[in-house]
């Protein structure tokens, strides 16, 4: 029921986008200080190699990233595994080219050199390896400026990145790297600024392995240092070399779980850390958000809904077979379809919603 209620809200979002409209929905957005290891961690919440990552300014322009879980082959095509973005027509089926086609896009619109841009390039990616969710990858937080930045680049990546968390459906991501300080960790401050009640930030802690030898994290990963009501999930990414070695996801997941479970510090959180607790947390919470906000969605959904009926009124009985108003009509009836399926599953998930 649970990835039933999902898939729906995703329908609404695209139905809302074709009509023009914009439904306020639920994201994750990932926040963090230039290397941290943001697009490491989507990387492997999506379990394939795509995205453009590395040391140095890597992300210029948000990527919004919508996954979705498909268990069957697309009939027409027999793809298992592909990805759509909305800015060219075809379907990639091979990672290394989205990843290609990212790095493409992002020099198109913001240059060939350090600079960034607002505009967002969106991604679906259908699979039958990963669940339903949203995640938005966002430029590095980052201090001075470098190459051809200008000098208040600061101050625009945080605006960027604000523009995004600051929506109160926005759940955060916060990436800090696990050798580095957390006193100084950009993410959570800035998380920080627009959750001040830790309601809707996570904390994951990249880079554990690179800790000094002797100190670990156990503090942080228990809640004992820094409140957050979501906490804080530790993970080990690939290291730049393994990233040149071209260690595989599945080896770097299978390390990543040894680590946990043989580090004398972790070993008993195990089941609390890693990659795939990430991931199942990331669903459970999203699941828990979309929940949270169905009646405000519903409000919306009956607000357009009037005005594409008062639209349609308009038109008078003598323009019924007029193309505008056929357009309107057919409009109206889809939203009808949507807004009975979507009241339906409220009804069916949450009676308390009506
Ligand atoms: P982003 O700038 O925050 O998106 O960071 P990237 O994901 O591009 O990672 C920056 C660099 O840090 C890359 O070379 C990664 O291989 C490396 N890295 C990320 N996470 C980890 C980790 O958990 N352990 C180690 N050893 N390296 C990591
Ligand atoms: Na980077
Ligand atoms: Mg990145």
């Amino acid at each position: 029921m649970d990835a039933d209620l999902i898939k729906l809200v995703n329908k609404l979002q695209d139905t809302f986008a074709n009509l023009g409209g914009e439904l306020d929905m639920p994201q994750l957005a990932v926040v963090g200080s230039q290397s941290a290891g943001k697009s490491s961690v989507l990387e492997t919440i999506v379990g394939r190699d795509f995205l453009p990552r590395g040391s140095g300014i890597v992300t210029r322009r948000p990527l919004v990233l919508q996954l979705i879980h498909t268990p069957e082959p697309d009939p027409t095509t027999s793809y298992t595994e592909w990805g759509q973005f909305l800015h060219i027509d075809k379907r990639f089926t091979d990672f290394n080219e989205i990843r290609k086609e990212i790095e493409q896009e992002t020099f198109r619109v913001a240059g060939q050199n350090k600079g960034i841009s607002k505009l967002p390039i969106h991604l679906k990616v259908f699979s039958p390896n990963v669940l339903d969710l949203t995640l938005v990858d966002l430029p590095g937080l980052t201090k001075i400026p470098v190459g051809d930045q200008p000098s208040d680049i600061e101050k625009q990546i945080r605006n960027l990145v604000l523009d995004y968390i600051t929506r109160p459906n926005c759940v955060i991501l916060a990436v800090s790297a696990a050798n580095v300080d957390l006193a100084n960790s950009e993410s959570l401050k800035l998380a920080r600024s627009v959750d001040p009640q830790g309601r809707r930030t996570i904390g994951v802690l990249t880079k554990l392995d690179l800790m000094d030898a002797g100190t670990n994290a156990l503090d942080v990963l228990t809640g004992r240092v820094y409140p957050l009501k979501l906490g804080f999930i530790g993970v080990v990414n690939r290291s730049q070399q393994d990233i040149n070695t071209e260690k595989s996801l599945q080896d770097a997941l299978e390390s990543e779980t040894e680590y946990f479970e043989r580090h004398p510090a972790y070993r008993n959180i195990a089941h609390k850390n890693g990659t795939k607790y990430l991931t199942r947390t990331l669903n459970q919470v999203l699941m828990n958000h979309i929940r949270e906000k169905l009646p405000d969605m519903k409000a919306r959904l009956n607000t357009l809904m009037g005005q594409a009926q008062q639209e349609l009124n308009a038109f008078g009985d003598d323009a019924v077979y007029g193309d505008t108003n056929q357009q309107a009509a057919l409009v109206l009836r889809l939203m009808n379809q949507f807004a009975r399926d979507f009241i339906s599953s409220i009804d069916g998930t949450n009676s308390d919603i009506s």
